[in-house]
């Protein structure tokens, strides 16, 4: 099969033919049909510290991802050949005191497919059935279905605390930062901010139907507060751009109370002003990954029953190519211009 390969500890990808994965007796075999590229795969690309201190190479990444179940191994129970499927890319162990409990996303043991294994930049790939989510229905596409797992990332930080009513600050209006604006409306926010720096991203968030966008080079979120007619401060967080000054400027811009979910992975430390965390009485929590399974649950419901929220997260999707075009995919999501690049498998 053609695939995406890293073959050993350094820059670059080869598109390459490689032996097809084998199914194990509690495995699904996908044919891969549509990949979403991710960050991940960008650091995985360039071979930069994180990578060389997190990957196994050689390895086929890629993590985000849609297509159809053609073989199931012997003890799976429930998925289907033929199954319009996306899958979970965390791998759990199931023995960890979390995993016992049910708490699968707190597994202590998690490896990550296309990561510490090999992942979905190919023509197919292999998980556990437990990993698998058979879609049904038709509502959703190929080309959003690979982006379940991102989409599960918004849906699990936005979901994090009750929102109806609540005033809600996003930072970072990259693909994710961007299905939260979507998602927080469907949830019943009332006045939903977004920052940024980057003027094409604002955009897509204004055409998503936030009630402002910042370019916070520009402007202060206490400003964007007098401009939405708000008082006290926003009662919710969404941190999500891993930036270090934008969870200490939503720190000053919460009010007492405040929540905060943090899923933008810092690259660096940030510098908090713990004593107004104490005395305002925040809530700081990190989020990690998807919850197994209600985040999956509910990005089902809310994509089959509210057409808005569908259209919303599909116009995330801003560029499609052909995956022997893998270069320029990933060209224009390090660029960082516009939303989520989306790889076609189908006819490689
Ligand atoms: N915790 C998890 O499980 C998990 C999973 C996936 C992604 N992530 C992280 O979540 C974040 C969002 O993911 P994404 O794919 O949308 O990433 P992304 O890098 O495309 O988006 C981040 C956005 O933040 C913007 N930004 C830069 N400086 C800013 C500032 N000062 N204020 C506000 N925004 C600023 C960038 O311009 C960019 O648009 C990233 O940090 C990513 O690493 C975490
Ligand atoms: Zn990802
Ligand atoms: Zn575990």
């Amino acid at each position: 099969m053609k695939a995406l390969y890293k073959s050993g500890a350094h820059e670059g990808f080869e598109l390459v033919d490689r032996p097809e994965p084998e199914t194990g007796p509690a495995d699904v075999k996908i044919k891969v049909f549509t990949t979403g590229i991710c960050g991940t795969d960008l650091h995985i690309q360039s071979w930069d510290a994180w990578a060389a201190a997190n990957i196994n190479a050689p390895l086929i990444a890629g993590h985000e991802f849609y297509g159809e179940v053609v073989e199931i191994g012997e003890d799976v129970l429930d998925v289907k050949v033929g199954d319009k499927v996306s899958g979970e890319g965390h791998v759990v162990c199931g023995i960890c005191r979390n995993c016992r409990a049910g708490r699968r996303q707190m597994c202590i043991n998690t490896q990550s497919v296309g990561v510490q294994r090999d992942g979905a930049f190919a023509e197919y790939v292999v998980i556990p059935e437990t990993n698998v989510w058979v879609h049904q229905g038709d509502s959703v596409t190929p080309e959003l279905g690979a982006i379940f797992d991102p989409f599960g990332n918004a849906v699990h930080t936005a979901l994090s605390f009750p929102l109806v009513g609540e005033d809600v600050l996003i930072t970072g209006a990259g693909p994710i930062g961007l299905m939260a604006i979507a998602v927080a409306r469907h949830a019943g926010a009332r006045k939903i901010a977004i920052t940024d720096v980057s003027a094409p991203r604002l955009e897509l968030a204004r055409n998503i139907g936030v009630d402002l966008a910042v370019d916070v080079s520009k402007m202060r979120v206490k400003e964007a507060q007098h401009e939405l007619g708000m008082r006290e401060g926003f009662d919710i967080g969404l941190e999500m751009s891993g930036h270090p000054t934008a969870l200490p400027e939503m720190i000053d811009n919460m009010n007492h109370g405040g929540r905060i979910a943090m899923l933008g992975l810092p690259s660096q430390s940030i510098d908090i002003n713990w004593g107004k965390v104490v005395t305002h009485m925040l809530t700081l929590k990190g989020i990690y990954g998807r919850e197994m399974f209600e985040t999956w649950y509910a990005m089902s419901a809310m994509l089959s029953s509210n057409a808005v929220l569908r259209e919303h997260i599909a116009s995330v999707i801003t560029d499609r190519l052909p995956a022997a075009e893998w270069e320029q995919g990933f060209a224009l999501a390090r660029a960082g211009g516009g939303g989520k690049v989306v790889l076609d498998w189908t006819t490689i």
